[in-house]
């Protein structure tokens, strides 16, 4: 009979499970499954490094199936049988030798030639019409910067569809890796060096990037968004900033919670905040931690980790390590009425 553990101890069963291992996790890889996803470019750079790599993929696919083709063949056909003797021997042959040299060759040719061009195609950031980033990457967060426009940000870097995002990015401490999956491959952040990367969204939506380089403890927790709009919405976002900031109390239903923010902006000005955030128009400059500029725009909190609600937010200035271990920022001790109104005042920073 049959047993449960048969499949376990067995050698076919050690051969069969790792076999389902393997279909089960290329199904979840299967496109589709994931947004954040190199196998479903969204830009020109990523859909050149995508058909590079289907070029590899499918050429290696066909060595695969020759080579394993002609070994089972081999196997098979010659294997030796009752009552055979030694097989008569040779030694060398030239016609085979030339040809499993040149056809190597050739491919390697095939592969080669795409992708040092592709490698100049993307060195070389287009002419023209262009969006300005710098990016820095800090343990466990990212700042966007557009130097023509005079915003930070931080964690959600919003880009207009087809243009080209000019990004030079450096890092604050260790080394990180910014990669949007969808947008184009990695490029490493290097404190003290500052590397050059561009791409270009076609379609507005939201693409999901992370940090690709271990780089501490909360490094898997080092996400971000990158929000493509329509090139109007995208200038009506960039004008905004530029316009009265949200900072000063907003116009709000109820004079409860006009009370709420003024007071949260109180407590927040006051307190150790300021040490680490800026909040453009008001007297928070700390360049330690994320610019909360528009914090109340923001999805998600905590580099992408958690999204962004007010009992969210809450539970984070309570206890920031809860959420993210590892991350700088200090518990304030906070009273529960200061909690409650530093939250209202962040969600009312909006554009
Ligand atoms: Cu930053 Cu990993």
């Amino acid at each position: 009979m049959l047993r449960p553990s048969w499949l376990v101890q067995s050698k076919v069963g050690r051969l069969v499970l790792p076999l389902i291992g393997l279909l089960a996790l290329s199904l979840l890889a299967a496109p589709g499954t994931f947004a954040q996803s190199a196998l479903e470019p969204a830009g020109p750079v990523a859909q050149m490094q995508h058909d590079l790599f289907m070029l590899v993929f499918w050429l290696a696919l066909g060595i695969f199936v020759v080579v394993v083709g002609v070994l089972l063949y081999v196997v098979v056909k010659y294997r030796r049988k009752p009552g055979q003797g030694i097989p008569k021997q040779t030694q060398g042959n030239h016609q085979l030798e030339i040809a499993w040299t040149i056809v190597p060759i050739l491919i390697t040719v095939a592969i080669a030639v795409p992708t040092v061009r592709g490698a100049f195609w993307m060195a070389e950031v287009p002419e023209g019409d262009s969006v300005r980033v710098h990016v820095t990457a800090h343990q466990w967060w990212w700042e966007f910067e557009y130097p023509e426009y005079g915003i930070v940000t931080a964690n959600q870097l919003h880009i207009p569809t087809d243009k080209v995002i000019h990004l030079t990015m450096e890092s604050a401490d260790v080394i990180h890796s910014f990669w949007v999956p969808n947008l184009a491959g990695k490029l490493d952040t290097n404190p003290g060096k500052v590397n050059e990367m561009w791409f270009q969204a076609d379609e507005p939506g939201i693409y999901y990037g992370q940090c690709a380089e271990f780089c501490g403890i909360a490094h898997a927790n080092m996400r971000f968004r990158v929000v493509a709009s329509e090139p109007d919405t995208f200038d009506t976002w960039v004008e905004g900033w530029s316009q009265e900031h949200a900072a000063e109390v907003p116009t709000a239903a109820e004079v409860g919670q006009v009370d709420r923010v003024a007071r949260g902006k109180e407590v927040f000005t006051q307190r150790a905040c300021i040490a680490c955030h800026a909040i453009a128009g008001t007297n928070a400059q700390g360049r330690v931690g994320p610019d909360l500029t528009y914090f109340g725009d923001r999805t998600m909190l905590g580099a992408g980790l958690v999204p962004n609600t007010p009992e969210n937010l809450a539970a984070w200035i309570r206890d920031p390590q809860a959420i993210k271990p590892g991350n700088f920022m200090p518990a304030l001790g906070l009273s529960d009425e200061e909690l409650d109104a530093v939250v209202a005042y962040l969600h009312s920073l909006k554009q």
